[in-house]
């Protein structure tokens, strides 16, 4: 309901009340509509290349290419318990679950050997079934961009990613459906998200929303699992993805760079009170207030003791931030209206990676596609 909404900018980001008692109410619908709020627009400029970052991007993209059905070998057996041992190393091994397993009063107390594989194993469909709404939301959004943008060249590359995102929504969706046993419907905090991204009406605010945000905290979130995974299959899943999501992020850089050159310091505000906005609801998200219930722990104590965690114990959590920080920053949003943003990502502990590598040119290195082509090339030239 939008009256349940927080306001963008809230005072408070660790404001447990507000984190807790957002719920998602439609969780037995198959259709969820939203509003978009924005014109459609024709230009009768087309020429191509007048943009020719743009224009490398979609030449890139063109060739890129691939198909989730044939790429990916899904004969792989795949064995979840392997896949949930990596699950468990990581959730005990450092941030708020290994300090919470340390305490007296730990939630987890007479949690024994079946009831962490459950946890690790729940923690792996939750996570594996946001990544697939998140997919989806990418889709639209990036379906909305192909409308509202007004330059050509940028229109071309947008529609290339729908194409990436309806591949990847496809293979997140039969991975988890014929690889694991669990499904979680959307996440409360992640589905306001996107529904804000849609609804506003400014085009750029679908970009920074979705191509920033949340594809910039995806292809951090990616890139950890892909390092951490053993399991063969996501393993290729989640290189062939990532190759196309740097692309993504890049794409959301070099058009804000451009645009947001010419706004006014007032207009710069809302968009880092909307970046802002965003990057308190993925974490929030990341609490995984689902997985809590379905377990039936104590929520309430596992997010009042992460709320109060030093900034630097939640290492996965900070690490989410790696591409976004230095990417607002190449947009100029840092330190924009008096480093509004800066000063909120100190008080969240993530300005540190203000000057790590931004997203702009990094789709070259990750380029799954001619990396397989031409190792398959050589092969074939050495037979
Ligand atoms: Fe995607
Ligand atoms: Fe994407």
């Amino acid at each position: 309901m939008a009256s349940d909404r927080p306001t963008l900018a809230r005072a408070d980001a660790n404001d447990l009340e507000r984190i807790i008692n957002v719920s998602n109410q439609d969780v037995d619908e198959v259709l969820h509509a939203v509003e978009d709020n924005a014109d459609a627009l024709f230009t009768w400029d087309y020429e191509k290349g007048a943009r020719p970052a743009l224009n490398k991007l979609y030449e890139k993209a063109k060739n890129a290419q691939w198909n989730g059905e044939t790429d990916l070998d899904w004969s792989i057996d795949v064995d979840p318990a392997r896949i949930f041992a990596m699950e468990l190393q990581t959730m005990t091994s450092a941030g708020p679950i290994k300090a919470m397993m340390e305490m007296d009063d730990s939630p987890f107390k007479g949690f024994g050997e079946k009831e962490w594989e459950k946890l690790a194993l729940e923690s792996l469909n939750w996570r594996m079934s946001q990544f697939l709404h998140g997919e989806q939301g990418a889709l639209l959004c990036t379906a909305k961009i192909v409308e509202t943008v007004p330059w050509v060249d940028a229109k071309y590359y947008a529609a290339t990613q729908v194409m990436d995102e309806a591949r990847h929504v496809e293979v997140f969706a039969k991975y988890l459906d014929t690889k694991l046993d669990g499904f979680y419907p959307i996440n409360a905090h992640l589905k306001m998200l996107l529904d804000d991204i849609i609804t506003d009406s400014r085009w750029d605010m679908t970009y920074l929303g979705m191509q920033i945000m949340v594809e910039g905290l995806a292809l951090a979130a990616f890139g950890f699992m892909y390092h951490m995974a053993q399991e063969p299959l996501l393993k290729q899943l989640l290189r062939y993805v990532m190759s196309d999501e740097a692309r993504h992020v890049a794409f959301g850089v070099l058009s804000l760079k451009e645009y947001y050159a010419e706004l006014t310091d007032a207009e710069l505000r809302e968009r880092q009170e909307f970046a802002f906005e965003a990057a308190v609801r993925m974490r929030d998200r990341f609490m995984q207030q689902e997985v809590w219930d379905r377990l039936g722990v104590d929520k309430r104590k596992i997010l009042e003791i992460s709320l109060a965690m030093p900034p630097d114990q939640m290492i996965f959590q900070q690490m989410l931030f790696s591409k976004i920080v230095p990417n607002c920053k190449k947009l100029g949003l840092l330190d924009a209206s008096g480093g509004w943003l800066r000063k909120r990502f100190e008080e969240i502990g993530v300005i540190q990676f203000e000057d790590w590598v931004d997203t702009g040119e990094e789709y070259l290195e990750f380029d799954a596609v001619a990396q397989d082509r031409a190792a398959a090339a050589k092969e074939t030239a050495a037979s």
